[in-house]
């Protein structure tokens, strides 16, 4: 019998009503020089979460990091204006706590709580226990909570006490440790989607590296029908085929793995076929659109050019599952953004017309913000490091710490009648792949 997550939708309201709940969130957002939120998507995600809790009548108890302030408390870390903003977004009272888990000030300020109260705990790296998953310090948080819900995806790749500690605290002490709603979406599109993907079934890669990817590549080569690779990551690939890739960037000490790929993937893998290049990758550049064996000595290569979007396209159109991770081109800079925004549009299309889309890892999903269609992406990660490793089929202690439960499917082996629909998700990104907010 196939065993998936336990989930909040598994809970009956009853169940939460008057209970502590722990919820590890991931609210590494980026700010601005005065502190303001530039991008609250990872915010929006878990509302779905806090409000199923709050309607429950659950006590929640919000735990998250951001930024990497080393175990010591820092201003410029301070969680204030992430509760600020959950007060505008839901016109909850949300205090910022900042007694210390384990100290009897903040376990008096949780006894208090009142139904369907939600309180926020100041950064949790302000103290040295977290990162090092220390188990005084996640006995400490656990105690805070009769249960746990992980919807801390961004963070999942890492164990670290508020997020592993507490609940293994928790289960061990005969509460549960269940999926928020926005994880088990997580885990339904990167996991579940791509261990059996609707076919034909086409990865688009790019970003800089083949390093900081390999895995997913390795991961999913053997199942894709189509690897479309552009950003920078397929000069290298360039290179191993011989052609000149002029100033561009290339990862020397790569171009072997990418001649093993290219020759184990055959004609799974299409690159590039004409770029754009410049003789700098600058806002001004003065851009030309060369064949790709025509790109010249002094030339920089910095998206992918014209008849490779229309070839890509034919390949996304059509598809039965999409996943897209990072830009096709410097997506950043306006001269070499087109391409990035181009194959978001398409995908986009290609989603309309039925194709389950799933964008992992942050620079993609800015990249299909900013071309204004994340909306009509069926699955768009909040993760960076996390989704890439969920997707590259690895176990997430954040994710394995959590129940699991016997799945029952009915005569016809459908999945439950009760299962979370399919409806295209809206779950967006503030993350990127390396690292997010810092
Ligand atoms: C992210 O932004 O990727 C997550 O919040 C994890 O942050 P970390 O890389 O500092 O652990």
């Amino acid at each position: 019998m196939a065993q998936r997550t336990r989930t909040l939708s598994d809970l009956e309201a009853a169940e939460l009503r008057g209970r502590r709940v722990l919820v590890r969130v991931d609210y590494n957002v980026p700010l601005d020089d005065d502190r303001r939120i530039t991008d609250p998507i990872r915010i929006e995600a878990t509302l779905p979460t806090l409000r199923l809790l709050v309607d429950a009548g659950a006590r929640v108890i919000l735990v998250s990091h951001l930024g990497r302030p080393d175990g010591a408390p820092d201003p410029a870390g301070s969680l204030a204006p992430v509760a600020a903003w959950l007060e505008d977004a839901t016109g909850w009272n949300v205090p910022l706590l900042t007694e210390a888990p384990g100290s009897s000030e903040l376990a008096t300020r949780v006894a208090g709580l009142e139904d369907g109260e939600v309180v926020l705990l100041e950064n949790i790296r302000f103290f040295p226990g977290e990162t090092s998953n220390d188990p005084a310090f996640g006995t400490a948080l656990g105690e805070l909570g009769d249960l746990f819900v992980g919807d801390a995806f961004g963070v999942a790749h890492r164990a670290h006490a508020s997020n592993v500690g507490a609940p293994t605290v928790i289960r061990a002490g005969g509460g549960t440790a269940v999926a928020g709603r926005l994880m088990e979406r997580e885990i339904r599109f990167l996991r579940d989607t791509l261990r059996s993907p609707v076919r034909p079934f086409v990865s688009v890669m790019g970003g800089a590296k083949i390093s900081g990817k390999i895995d997913l590549i390795e991961a999913i080569l053997p199942t894709v029908d189509r690897l479309l690779v552009g950003g920078a990551m397929a000069n290298t690939f360039l290179r191993a085929l011989g052609l000149d890739t002029g100033k561009s960037l290339v990862e020397e000490d790569r171009v072997q793995m990418a001649a093993d790929l290219l020759e184990r993937g055959g004609d799974k893998i299409l690159l590039p076929v004409d770029v754009v290049v410049a003789s700098e990758i600058s806002p001004s550049a003065q851009t030309r659109i060369v064949d790709r064996d025509d790109v010249g000595t002094d030339d920089r290569i910095g998206d992918i050019g014209p008849a490779t979007r229309a070839l890509f396209a034919s390949e996304i159109r059509g598809a039965g599952t999409v996943v897209w991770n990072g830009p096709m081109g410097v997506a950043e800079l306006a001269p070499f953004a087109e391409g990035t925004f181009e194959i978001a549009r398409i995908l986009a299309d290609a989603t309309d017309q039925g194709t389950l889309s799933v964008v992992g890892g942050g620079d993609s999903a800015a990249a299909a913000e900013a071309a204004g269609v994340a909306a009509r992406m069926t699955h768009i990660s909040t993760g960076g490091g996390a989704s890439l490793d969920l997707m590259a089929g690895k176990e997430l202690p954040g994710v394995s710490v959590l129940e699991v439960v016997d799945e029952v499917a009915d005569v016809d082996g459908d999945a439950p009648d009760d299962a979370p629909d399919e409806a295209p998700a809206q779950v967006r990104t503030g993350g990127s792949t390396d690292g997010g907010a810092r």
